[in-house]
């Protein structure tokens, strides 16, 4: 859809939402970051299009440790090459202007932080690092490449020669700082979700939190997503296109001093 997709009406309501809000947060999935180069999972593009589902099982990874990290060493090579997009860098803009109080994400990718969002919640942790399931020691994930590409398949720790694992949260595993999540959510009047299909749990629960306690949700997606019905604002297009607008209405709204009557 692209720059047409985003109705000027829907970005007006949007910012006029989170510019009266007390308290914003920001809820993120993976088609935050396909402006940067990552794929995201259910979208036409998404790898599960492309690969079953179930090679991101905790399962799949104990019983096929190899096969696992072949295809993760794949998703590295486009994960160290992206560079943060127009809407990391607006949501980053919009954290220091005290809008979006934290950013809740489900990416893995780290861009949110290196956009430079400070409080930043990863629910399904980060491919930054992988962790040793043995003893816990932890590497970084350019050491873990060097060892995969010099043919140790899986990665091994150096402590122990037990198997690393990316510090990720695998399909049955629980996922991380869901009860800090859920505490922001619950203190929230408003969510922005960008990029995400809200199809996985209980991930997909922080806006339905946010809606609960009264709180407006605003949807920025490409296509419909499995939460639509709870949303104030549904934006249908980019979400760097639909970002920066929202991030330009708001800089006009807070220097008029006034805002949009509902
Ligand atoms: N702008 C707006 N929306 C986009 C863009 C874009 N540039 N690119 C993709 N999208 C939309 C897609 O249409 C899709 O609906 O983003 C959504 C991404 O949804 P998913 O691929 O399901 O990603 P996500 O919701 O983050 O998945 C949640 O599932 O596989 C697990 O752990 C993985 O964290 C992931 C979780």
């Amino acid at each position: 859809m692209g720059e047409a997709g985003c109705d000027v009406r829907d970005i007006e309501e949007a910012a006029n939402i989170l510019v009266n809000a007390r308290h914003a947060i920001a809820f993120t999935g993976a088609g935050i970051s396909t402006e940067s180069g990552i794929p995201d999972f259910r979208g036409p593009q998404g790898l599960w299009k492309q690969y079953s589902p179930e090679i991101a099982t905790i399962d799949y990874f104990l019983q096929h440790p190899k096969e696992f990290w072949l295809f993760y060493r794949m998703r590295m090579s486009t994960l160290f090459t992206a560079k943060p997009n127009r809407a990391h860098r607006a949501l980053a803009e919009l954290e220091s202007m005290g809008v979006i109080k934290a950013v809740i994400t489900q990416n893995v990718d780290g861009l949110h932080q290196a956009a430079g969002s400070k409080n930043v919640i990863e629910l399904h942790g980060t491919m930054r690092r992988a962790v040793c399931i043995a003893c816990g020691r932890a590497y970084p994930m350019d050491v873990v490449t060097r060892k995969i590409d010099s043919g140790q398949v899986p990665p091994l720790c150096d402590e122990c020669g037990g198997v690393l694992k990316p510090d990720t949260v695998l399909f049955g595993e629980p996922v991380k700082d869901f009860d800090r999540a859920r505490e922001l959510a619950m203190i929230s009047d408003a969510v922005l979700v960008v990029g995400s299909s809200l199809t996985v749990y209980p991930a997909a629960y922080i806006p339905l939190f946010v809606k609960e306690m009264g709180g407006k949700v605003i949807i920025i997606n490409m296509e419909p997503t499995e939460l639509d019905y709870i949303a104030d604002v549904n934006i249908r297009c980019k979400a760097g296109d639909a970002m920066e607008k929202l991030l330009e209405k708001i800089i006009e709204m807070r220097k008029q001093g006034t805002t949009v009557t509902q």
